[in-house]
């Protein structure tokens, strides 16, 4: 289990405004444009992940979490008494809220995630609920190694919770060494339960990431006020929009800013020029099968333990333990 050493601070991984400019800046000038989607996550970007969740053709939520109340227990009996459970990408803590009702005497609780004052609102809100267990957040980014706080009492096992299938918005290579990372950060024998969007029509895929409502392009087009508020650029967000696409080929989904106009854009004295139609590729969620996700997990060190899927095949939850 990697545990921070006494004195080092758990969470050293925030996002900064420098390694956010300079990542701004990269992706401008690169061709096609592109930006990390963890920027996406300013509190903002956190809220209106929220209100993506509760559209109606954003299945991967009320999945899961179908998912986990119908198999609790049998995840709670997989992960074993007296664990540390740590979940990366938190968010608001709904899903684990299941799960903890379940687990047997764990010893602490770790979410991990880079939306700092999200972070610490949905902690705070789940210590109510959970008096007496230790809730201990970790402001990290998770492509980097996270460090675990020292837990309470000792601990029997170290598990990892990925909810949300977060993990596909990661190339197949960085998965791999995210996954790695999370295998370093268990130990041997640590866990990792990972929910893992599943391959399915091309329509629906679409609609859920282009909701009726608009609320993904609103999350989507945040990423621009996020930039021209902290970074001082100066995009006009009516001069873009959201487009979803899905690439067969790769089994993703893709999100782009498209500009509507001919134009030039300035971040931080820096200016970048966009064509009519030109595209910044935002995010990527790529959709697996069972077998195309477990190559990759086995590649990062794990062995599927059990795995459970609703109904309609949609979603997928997977148990792996961590081999030695
Ligand atoms: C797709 S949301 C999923 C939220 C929640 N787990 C769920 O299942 O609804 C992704 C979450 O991961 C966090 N996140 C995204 N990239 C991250 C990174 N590189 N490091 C840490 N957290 C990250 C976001 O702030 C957000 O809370």
């Amino acid at each position: 289990m990697n545990l921070a050493t006494a004195g080092e601070e758990p969470g050293q991984n925030r996002v900064s405004t420098r390694g956010f400019l300079a990542d701004v800046l990269a992706g401008l000038a690169a061709d096609p444009k592109t930006l990390p989607p963890k920027y996406f996550y300013d509190t903002a970007g956190s809220e209106l992940f929220d209100a993506i969740c509760e559209q109606e053709e954003y299945y991967p939520t009320c999945t899961e979490i179908s998912i986990l109340r119908t198999h609790a227990n049998d995840m709670a009996k997989a992960i074993g008494a007296d664990a540390m459970v740590v979940e990366y990408g938190a968010g608001s803590m709904e899903k684990i809220r299941i799960l903890l009702d379940a687990l047997v005497t764990p010893v602490a609780f770790v979410p991990v995630d880079i939306s700092e004052a999200h972070l610490i609102a949905s902690a705070r809100e789940l210590s109510r609920f959970y008096p007496s267990l230790a809730v201990q957040q970790v402001v990290a980014d998770f492509t980097k190694p996270v460090h675990l706080p020292a837990p309470p009492r000792p601990v029997s096992r170290c598990v990892a919770l990925f909810f949300g299938s977060t993990i596909g918005n990661f190339d197949p290579d960085p998965t791999v060494a995210i996954l790695r990372s999370i295998g370093d950060t268990v130990g041997p024998e640590g866990g990792l339960l990972i929910g893992v969007d599943l391959q399915k029509d091309e329509d629906r895929l679409v609609r859920a990431y282009d909701d009726a409502a608009g609320i993904t392009a609103d999350f989507n087009l945040n990423l621009l006020t996020r930039i021209n508020r902290e970074l001082g650029g100066d995009f006009v967000l009516e001069r873009f929009r959201h487009l979803v696409r899905y690439d067969r080929d790769l089994g993703r989904i893709e999100m782009h800013l498209e500009s509507l106009v001919d134009q030039s854009v300035g971040v931080a004295g820096r200016a970048f020029n966009f064509f009519a139609g030109e595209t910044i590729h935002t995010e990527n969620s790529y959709k697996y099968t069972l077998a195309s996700f477990d190559d990759l997990a086995t590649r990062a060190g794990f062995r599927c333990d059990q795995y459970w899927t609703d109904g309609e095949g949609l979603f997928a939850e997977l148990f792996y333990i961590r081999t030695p």
